[in-house]
């Protein structure tokens, strides 16, 4: 089919790299010309596992082309797709600004087309779709199609989720625009699960702050094990068999980031309070939380003054595998070590760039130079490379704490360290 996809984000661009190898022929569209001129070239702005290998096989089979011009995309296509950034603004509340910019560009290139579908899958609260997307496309065109089909993929696996989806949510305004993307689907080995707009939507939300609800646990649980003496992962590694509890997001550490469920639990907590319902569950999550980076500048003080101590920081990202920094444990953990008087000595392989916007003034260098005379070392997000790092590595530094927030260092390498939460 032909497909195009607004938006060049790690979303769109994931969709694009995966339908086009599905043999889908597909054209982006972005506003920014730099993100358009690398996809032409098939690169991508952010770091994501096998996208540009996947962009540049597009390319050499002429499955993909990039254009600024959303008219030019929408009349050569059959389906388009809308993945603009949905971001919160500072009370929690979601922010449309950019998705009915790009709903109305849609709408008047459609002008004339018939049986044109748009697909949202942007993150948008329960009803958007029907009540604000739509509308904005009606005062433009008619005859076009709408579905609401959630993504699901994580940051750093994204192309592998999208090719090996769970399941795949289709939300059809009718019966006609969720054939139309059903097909589209065929052949992905996943079970298609069809609803109406807003279930789709609020699917989306529930997976995210079920998954957010869950961290938070874990963590609280990994709090009271580490006061208790007990190593919280042998304790997710026995309930996790349980078929009715399932093996998966029960890693203690620092609490969760990125770009997706802090922002998805404040939004659905937003329009819950708007429409008069009890949030209590889901404001606890986002306290815990926030409260987890407090736990571990808290441990590391019960152990040595930090005041005016070289104290080395690996890991940056919100997770392993990507360079994105939003709403990284690390950017709070660095906020408090500085208050506390320390000098931070940072590493990570591909996300020092994006935190020296936010903190220049922290030394951003390898891990041996990190390591070097300082007095503590925490290790904060689980890279695979850490998990090399030996005692010989360690024993440059000054002082003996390692405190990791995951699990990610090899204890037959390593002596004497710990997590948060054992
Ligand atoms: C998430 C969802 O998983 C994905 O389906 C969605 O649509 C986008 O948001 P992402 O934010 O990329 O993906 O990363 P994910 O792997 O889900 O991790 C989110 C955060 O939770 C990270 O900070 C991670 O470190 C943390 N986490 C995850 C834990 O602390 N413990 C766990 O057991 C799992």
């Amino acid at each position: 089919m032909n497909v195009s996809i607004i938006g060049t984000g790690y979303v769109g661009l994931s969709t694009a790299a995966g339908l086009a190898s599905k043999g889908h022929r597909v054209i982006c569209v972005d506003k920014d010309p730099s993100k358009i001129n690398a996809v032409k070239a098939g690169k991508s702005h952010f770091y994501e596992e096998g996208i540009e290998e996947a962009l540049a096989m597009a390319l050499s089979k002429g499955l993909l082309e990039a254009t600024m011009d959303t008219a030019y995309a929408v009349k050569n296509s059959d389906i388009t797709f809308i993945c603009v950034g949905t971001p919160s603004d500072d009370s929690g509340k979601i922010n449309l600004d950019y998705i009915k910019d790009a709903s109305a560009e849609v709408g008047i290139a459609m002008k004339g087309n018939q049986g044109h579908v748009v697909v949202v899958k942007s993150t948008v609260v329960p009803g958007t779709t029907e009540t604000v997307i739509l509308p904005i496309l009606q005062k433009y065109s008619k005859n076009f199609g709408l579905c609401m089909n959630p993504e699901f993929l994580r940051e750093g696996k994204a192309l592998e989720d999208f090719l090996h989806p769970d399941r795949i949510v289709v939300g059809e305004l009718d019966r006609k625009s969720g054939d139309a993307l059903s097909k589209l689907y065929e052949g992905f080995g996943a079970p298609v699960i069809r609803t109406k707009l807003s279930a789709a939507e609020m699917i989306k939300y529930a997976s995210n702050v079920f998954l957010a609800s869950r961290i938070s646990m874990i963590n609280e649980l990994g709090n009271i094990c580490k006061k208790l003496g007990i190593d919280v992962y042998d304790v997710a590694n026995a309930i996790g068999r349980d078929k009715r509890i399932g093996p998966h997001f029960l890693e203690a550490g620092a609490g969760f980031g990125g770009s997706c469920f802090p922002k998805d639990v404040s939004a659905l907590q937003h329009r819950a309070e708007e429409i008069g319902c009890e949030t209590g569950m889901m404001e606890q999550i986002l306290k815990t939380n926030a409260s987890q980076r407090r736990v571990l500048v808290e441990l590391l003080k019960k152990k040595t003054s930090i005041k005016g101590k070289k104290i080395a920081v690996l890991g940056l990202a919100f997770k392993e595998d990507t360079d994105d920094i939003r709403e990284s444990p690390a950017i709070d953990i660095i906020e408090m070590l500085k208050k506390e008087g320390a000098s931070v000595y940072a590493y990570d392989p591909k996300a020092a760039d994006n935190m020296k916007r936010i903190y220049p003034e922290v030394t951003y260098c390898s891990v041996a130079d990190a390591l070097k005379d300082a007095e503590a070392c925490l290790i904060l997000a689980k890279w695979k490379e850490f998990s090399s790092l030996t005692d010989r590595d360690f024993a440059a530094m000054k002082g003996r704490i390692i405190i990791e927030a995951k699990k990610v260092l090899d204890a037959s390498k390593v002596k004497d360290f710990e997590g948060i939460c054992w």
